[in-house]
């Protein structure tokens, strides 16, 4: 990246498609001032049963589009898209902060009273060398039980965050762990933050749900002051692209970031990169 990036350049964010504004959210509540972009590669939803290869191509295909409109940092949004292709990226953006997200074992390894910890995430990211990886450094001392949760991400992507539809799918997924005593639960996956207080009707109040959205945030505060890149303000208004309908996340934006600010469509952001 060129020494002479503006401060006040934007932070470009992606994700498959809407779990992003979880991490989103957290970035725009502690870091006010910067300008945000934000990509939902709607028309690519759900990343969780692609293939690394295709996810690959995914975020160079994004990122390049965002360091077009004068990105002066990434952020991946996206467990999935992070165990896929976050290190890729980072070779080809030397010196572009970038920040990625991986599931909570650290701290919920260190929270769980009882020694078992549960994690829902998409079957890309439990399935990657990285989680294990992650595993193997922080989980020693814990049983960790993993759990997939196809469909989902689809539920949530359509707006249904409470339906007996989703609830039932939910619980599928979260019975089997609590049957096996996790009392901290890791939500893997940035979609799920926003089902969270379905999830609270679910499980025990003694259960702690842990997720990576604010780590993240600190993280890119983090990396921008280390730079000088913090912004100083005032932002702009974030702006939103979809590849995928634009109607849809418009509706989304209204129920899950507060306003449908300014949004436009990528769809041929292939040809331009
Ligand atoms: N929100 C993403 C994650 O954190 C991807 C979900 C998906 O598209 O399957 O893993």
């Amino acid at each position: 990246m060129a020494s002479n990036v503006s401060r006040d350049a934007p932070v470009g964010v992606f994700d498959s498609g809407v779990g992003g504004l979880s991490v989103l959210g957290e970035i725009r509540m502690l870091l006010p001032n910067e300008s945000l972009l934000y990509i939902a590669d709607s028309g690519h939803v759900p990343y969780g049963e692609k293939s690394p290869e295709f996810i690959r191509e995914r975020c160079r295909v994004l990122a390049a589009f965002l360091l077009n409109q004068g990105a002066k940092a990434l952020v991946l949004a996206c467990n999935t898209a992070t165990v896929a292709g976050v290190a890729e990226l980072r070779e080809l953006y030397p010196q572009l902060p970038i920040i990625g997200m991986e599931p909570a074992v650290k701290p919920a390894a260190a929270a769980t009273k009882v020694g078992v910890v549960g994690v829902l995430a998409t079957t890309g990211t439990l399935k990657s060398a990285k989680f294990a990886a992650l595993l193997d450094r922080f989980a020693c001392d814990v049983r960790v039980i993993t759990q997939p949760c196809p469909g989902l991400v689809e539920r949530i992507e359509a707006g249904d965050l409470s339906s007996e539809q989703t609830r039932t799918l939910l619980q599928g997924f979260v019975t089997p762990l609590l049957e096996q005593g996790c009392d901290t639960l890791i939500l893997g996956c940035t979609h799920y933050p926003f089902i969270k207080p379905l999830l609270q009707t679910l499980v025990p109040p003694s259960v702690s749900l842990i997720d990576t959205g604010a780590a993240v945030a600190r993280q890119l505060q983090r990396l921008l002051e280390e730079r000088s890149l913090l912004a100083n303000g005032p932002a702009r208004p974030a702006q939103f692209w979809s590849s995928g309908n634009v109607t849809q996340l418009e509706n989304l934006l209204t129920l899950l970031w507060g306003d449908r600010s300014l949004i436009q469509s990528f769809d041929n952001i292939e040809s331009d990169c």
